[in-house]
C-alpha cells in the first residue's frame, strides 16, 4: 500500500513536470514572426511553469529515493535505470539553474535571454528519455 501512494505521487507528479515542461515548448512555439501582443499574459505562464517544475522535480525525487530504497535497496543494478537516473539529474539541474536565475535577475523586457528556450528543449528531450528508460528498467 505504502509503495503504490508512493509510485502514484511519483506518477503524479511527472504528469504535472510534463504539463510544465511543454507548456514551456508551446510558449516558445506561439511566440512567431510577430510576437503576439501579451508579455505580461506569457510571463505569468512562464512562473507558474517555472515554480510548477520546480515542485514537480522536488516531489519525484524524493518519492523516486523512496520508492527505489523501500523495494529495492541503495541501488538498483541495471543500465537502463543508470540512464534514466542520468537523465533525471539533468532535468533536475536544468530547473534549478532556471529558477535560480530567474530569481536573481530582473525580468528582461524583450523575454528570457535566449539559453532559457535551449535548456527548455534540452528538458524536454531529457524528461522524454527518462520515461522511456524508467520502463525499460522496470517492465
Ligand atoms: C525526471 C525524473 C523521473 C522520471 C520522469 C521518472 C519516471 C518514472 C516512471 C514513468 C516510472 C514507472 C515505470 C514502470 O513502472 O514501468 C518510474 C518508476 C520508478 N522510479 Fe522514477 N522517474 C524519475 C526519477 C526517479 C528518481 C530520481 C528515482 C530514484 C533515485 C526514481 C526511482 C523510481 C523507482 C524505484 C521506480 C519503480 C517503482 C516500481 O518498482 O514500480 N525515479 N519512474
Amino acid at each position: 500500500m505504502i509503495v503504490e501512494t508512493i509510485k502514484i505521487i511519483h506518477l503524479l507528479a511527472l504528469m504535472f513536470g510534463a504539463a510544465a515542461s511543454f507548456g514551456n515548448l508551446y510558449i516558445l512555439m506561439a511566440r512567431g514572426p510577430h510576437d503576439l501582443p501579451s508579455p505580461g499574459f506569457t510571463n505569468q505562464l512562464r512562473y507558474l511553469f517555472r515554480l510548477t517544475a520546480l515542485a514537480a522535480i522536488a516531489i519525484i525525487w524524493i518519492s523516486g529515493l523512496l520508492l527505489m530504497l523501500i523495494k529495492y535497496g541503495w541501488w538498483i543494478q541495471s543500465f537502463a535505470f543508470d540512464v534514466k537516473i542520468t537523465f533525471a539529474t539533468v532535468v533536475l539541474l536544468i530547473i534549478a539553474f532556471l529558477n535560480l536565475m530567474a530569481m536573481r535577475t530582473p525580468k528582461n523586457p524583450g523575454g528570457p535571454p535566449s539559453y532559457v528556450p535551449v535548456l527548455h528543449m534540452i528538458a524536454a528531450t531529457s524528461l522524454v528519455v527518462t520515461v522511456v528508460f524508467a520502463v525499460i528498467a522496470f517492465g
